[in-house]
């Protein structure tokens, strides 16, 4: 019989099994190692993070956060706001994130009672609603700061309240000193503008109706009435909820001066239509006509009269920012924010919530990253504000209170309001992150097209790249950029949406109109989302200045066809240029520094101090006086121009000036002057950046 002991199994002689071990052994090893060092190319880098991050996204966690958030009417410093404050610090702390809160101490404005009836000749009368019905829950539609009043006169109608209209109803014989003036609302003006061009007139009180094609026709929109932005009693600072300090008082001229001095009110279409059914006077303008959609047979006054009460109360309240932080690897010092407001009129679905909803989905998704191995080379900031619908007082106290670290340390601030209205990626953003808002949307899918890009849709929808520019003062961006200059974007899908500022923006209204599928949420996010990944990973920031150079060449061809030829532009065109080379020469060092050739302490130095030209050249669009007298907006390129309309939609100082020299309350030679100086003025802020971009 043969010896079993001296083969193994594979049928080999016991000798060799010694060797044959050996080898297997060292073919283990090496494998080992290729596994290993496969695995080490694995795309761990930031690309990868940044795919996990968009294949990550989900519409059912979305919709079951904006569900949430909009179970009850959550109106700015009510109890229900806190809850929402409390669920989204919840939410992030369940991610495992840094959080933190910042509660200020606001002057907010509430109604407590409004009345509104219509009298006929014959004697008899009708109230009118003002809410909508079976709203009681929510608060009762009024136009917070209006102050309060009663009045009884004729209505007259005004089409959109601009001074050109008031101009028409002049030339048909009718003045409206003392009337009550009801007004469609427009594109133009600002219900705040609104407002305050009624009084200047002589108007004894407003009522403002929307009447977009699409509107419920009795949804009332809710909405505020103050000027400017921020906190009215502690302009330019912070009160702490907790330790105080200073506020002016309610008679300070610096405080009254931002409230109306007429009372007002919004209406229903429904309401609108009852009121102006009753007017006599002469027709409407043609002009007028045209795009309305009621039949209103006359401009009034009367023979219809209104009785309009409105008592309201102003009150300081608490206010509350909620804060997730994913501290930077490499740079902590140096912040990418995103922002959302959190407060709504009433149930908020769209205005904000969906913006909220994706905030905590981004915070899940970071969160996830993270788990796999990613940390931000930079600090990301998820930022949460309260009490925007009253003037962005959350996200103003925050950046007036921190206005040394988050001015000189913020890379951009990305804000997201209404996240979904409806369909179609809106974009606005300054100049600088053009390219990248256009990168990014070639790598999110888009939602309503199976196979196609965000992008594809987006620019076939345009016929091209169409970014909007951050002139308005309608969400929170404004601090950020119109008072510490920090690089800013905002986007949103959908636009106009039918329930704004109304009780019946609600979770059905979004899921049945606004977003079925959840899907634009995903979108929105996803860019959003990946807009603050590149910012805060990318070793050289993705800024592009010669974007802003040849923007700002555009302005300056759209003025020169404006202004005669007495007004020298020259001054604005040199500093362009220096801009513009000051773009190229910082392009070609940021190429040279993005090629891995040298990890040399000296090269973190040197691409830390091109980034921190990239970052802080928008500072230079600052000017410590600001826009005669709003010296609050210190940017001097975007930000509002006085209230009554105007063709720019940049260069606010300079568009405030030419709009003197129209009034003709000044002599056409003093009136170029001023405009010369704002030239000036504009010219040396470019100059600024063009310095801050080159560095010394
Ligand atoms: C009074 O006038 C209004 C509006 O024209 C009309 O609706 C109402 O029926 C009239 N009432 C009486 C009692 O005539
Ligand atoms: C999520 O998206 C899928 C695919 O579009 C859809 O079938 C599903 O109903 C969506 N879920 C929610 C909660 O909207």
């Amino acid at each position: 019989m043969k010896k079993v002991a001296e083969f193994d199994f594979w049928g080999l002689p016991l000798k060799q099994k010694g060797t044959l071990i050996f080898a297997l052994i060292c073919t283990l090893v090496t494998l080992c190692t290729i596994v290993n060092w496969i695995h080490l190319q694995l795309p761990r880098g930031t690309p990868f993070y940044h795919r996990s991050f968009l294949s990550t996204a989900s519409n059912v966690t979305i919709s079951a956060y904006l569900r949430t958030l909009t179970r009850q009417p959550h109106l700015a410093g009510t109890p229900p706001s806190l809850s929402t404050a409390n669920f989204v610090l919840s939410q992030f702390q369940s991610f495992g994130l840094e959080t933190s809160t910042a509660r200020f101490q606001a002057l907010l404005s509430y109604p407590l009672h409004s009345s509104l009836s219509l009298h006929f000749r014959n004697g008899t009368a009708v109230g009118l609603p003002l809410a909508e019905p079976g709203s009681s829950a929510v608060v009762p539609p009024y136009h917070a700061y209006s102050p309060s009043g009663s009045v009884t006169s004729t209505a007259v109608f005004a089409n959109y309240g601009r001074e050109e209209d008031y101009e028409a109803l002049i030339k048909l014989g009718v003045d409206v000193a003392g009337s009550v003036v009801v007004v469609r609302k427009g594109d133009d003006l600002s219900r705040g503008a609104v407002v305050r061009v009624a009084q200047r007139v002589g108007a004894a009180a407003v009522l403002i109706y929307a009447e977009d094609d699409r509107t419920v026709k009795s949804g009332v929109e809710r909405g505020t009435v103050i000027e400017g932005v921020g906190d009215p009693q502690s302009p330019g600072w912070a009160v702490d909820a907790d330790n105080g300090g200073e506020i002016l008082g309610l008679d300070d001229p610096e405080v009254s001066g931002r409230f109306p001095r007429i009372p007002s009110l919004p209406l229903s279409l429904e309401c609108a239509e009852k009121i102006l059914g009753e007017i006599g006077g002469p027709p409407l303008p043609a002009e007028w006509r045209e795009s309305l959609r009621s039949r209103i047979p006359g401009v009034g006054p009367g023979p219809a009269v209104l009785k309009l009460t409105y008592q309201g109360e102003k009150k300081i309240a608490t206010i509350q920012n909620v804060f997730a932080i994913i501290r930077g690897s490499k740079e902590p010092d140096r912040y990418v924010l995103l922002g959302n407001h959190r407060d709504a009129w009433a149930y908020g679905a769209v205005d904000p919530n969906s913006g909220t909803a994706a905030l905590l989905d981004i915070a899940r998704r970071y969160s996830l990253i993270m788990r796999m191995g990613w940390k931000p080379r930079r600090t990301i900031i998820l930022c949460s504000w309260d009490a925007e619908e009253f003037g962005m007082m959350g996200s103003t106290e925050w950046v007036e209170r921190n206005i040394v670290n988050v001015g000189s340390k913020s890379v951009a601030y990305l804000n997201v309001d209404c996240a979904v209205q409806g369909p179609g990626l809106f974009a606005r953003s300054t100049p600088q992150l053009d390219d990248l808002l256009v990168e990014i949307t070639k790598k999110v899918k888009d939602p309503d097209t199976t196979g196609a890009t965000v992008y594809k849709t987006w620019t076939e929808a345009n016929k091209g790249i169409n970014i909007e520019r951050l002139s308005g003062v309608d969400s929170d961006y404004s601090p950020f950029l119109q008072y510490a200059g920090i690089p800013s974007v905002d986007i949103y899908y959908g636009r106009d949406f039918p329930v704004y500022h109304t009780a019946y923006d609600t979770y059905d209204w979004m899921a049945k109109n606004g977003d079925p599928t959840f899907q634009r949420h995903v979108s929105a996010s996803g860019i959003w989302g990946l807009l603050a990944l590149h910012l805060a990973d990318d070793p050289i920031i993705p800024f592009n200045y010669v974007s802003y150079a040849i923007q700002l060449q555009g302005y300056v061809d759209v003025l020169s066809k404006l202004l005669s030829g007495s007004i020298s532009l020259h001054p604005l065109s040199s500093s362009i240029q220096a801009l513009h080379s000051a773009a190229k020469e910082v392009q070609a060092k940021a190429a040279e520094l993005r090629s891995p050739v040298s990890i040399e302490e000296d090269a973190v130095l040197m691409r830390r101090a091109v980034n921190d030209q990239l970052m802080l050249a928008e500072r230079g669009f600052l000017d410590a006086d600001g826009l005669q007298g709003r010296k609050w907006f210190k940017h001097l390129i975007y930000g509002p121009h006085g209230d009554y309309g105007s063709k720019l939609r940049f260069f606010p100082s300079i568009a405030d000036a030419m709009k003197l020299v129209e009034s003709r309350d000044i002599k056409e030679s003093e009136g170029n002057a001023v405009i010369q100086h704002e030239i000036w003025r504009v010219s040396r802020a470019i100059q600024r950046a063009a310095d801050a971009l080159r560095g010394i």
